[in-house]
């Protein structure tokens, strides 16, 4: 299992120690939850705050907004994964998006009330599908069940077309829930509330795994 720490649970009044402490452990990714407060009713950084963090992680940007494709340059300019939500967009514009994405990687989201089979027009294009197991807005909430099913679909679908997306899932993660994800086929936990709110980065990534 690889690991995504959110940095929504850090310290931001220590930002460059934070990222120092997580560069510090062998988590794979950095995940940097963009919200506009209209998307979701949670305000919190944009690509200015992702430009200067000096991660050396694998930056996995988590786009909560409306119209996302009307500023994903920007964000891909200062990260390596960039995932909005199937729910921000229209699907046609999502669909010529993908189409004409070249070699940036693009990930796709759904909220916990979105079927999984919406996104069967966008799986053979993506690098990244990101399953929501809360209402995305804030961390600290509980896992909803609802996600181990979509992510199994999203593993079968993998295996029997040999598409080449990662499968992801964000939202109430620790190390029975990592558990339970991971038996169903997931690559990638995010965990916000789960690694900062411990003193021990290192440790708590060990359990996810
Ligand atoms: C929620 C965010 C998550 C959040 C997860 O909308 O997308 O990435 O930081 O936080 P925890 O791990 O605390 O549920
Ligand atoms: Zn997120």
């Amino acid at each position: 299992m690889k690991v995504s720490p959110s940095i929504l649970a850090m310290d931001f009044s220590k930002k460059e120690e934070e990222i120092l402490k997580i560069d510090q452990t062998d988590c794979e990714y950095i995940h940097l939850d963009v919200m506009d407060g209209i998307f979701v009713p949670n305000v919190t950084f944009d690509y200015n705050l992702i430009k200067d963090l000096n991660s050396k992680k694998i930056y996995d940007t988590h786009l909560m907004i409306e119209k996302p494709l009307s500023v994903i340059n920007k964000y891909l300019e200062v990260s390596d994964y960039v995932t909005f939500h199937l729910e921000a967009e229209a699907k046609e514009n999502i669909l010529s998006f993908l189409k004409n994405k070249g070699n940036k990687k693009i990930g796709l989201s759904i909220k916990p009330n979105t079927k999984v089979e919406e996104l069967n027009d966008f799986l053979e294009y993506l690098d990244l599908v990101l399953v929501m197991s809360v209402e995305p807005g804030f961390g600290g909430q509980k896992f909803m069940d609802i996600a181990l099913d979509k992510i199994k679909y999203l593993k079968e679908q993998k295996t029997k077309k040999g598409y080449h997306y990662l499968i992801e899932v964000d939202g109430g993660i620790n190390h029975e829930t990592s558990k339970l994800c991971k038996e169903v086929g997931c690559e990638i936990v995010v965990a916000g509330t789960y690694i900062f709110k411990h003193q021990n980065y290192q440790e708590q990534i060990n359990n996810l795994r």
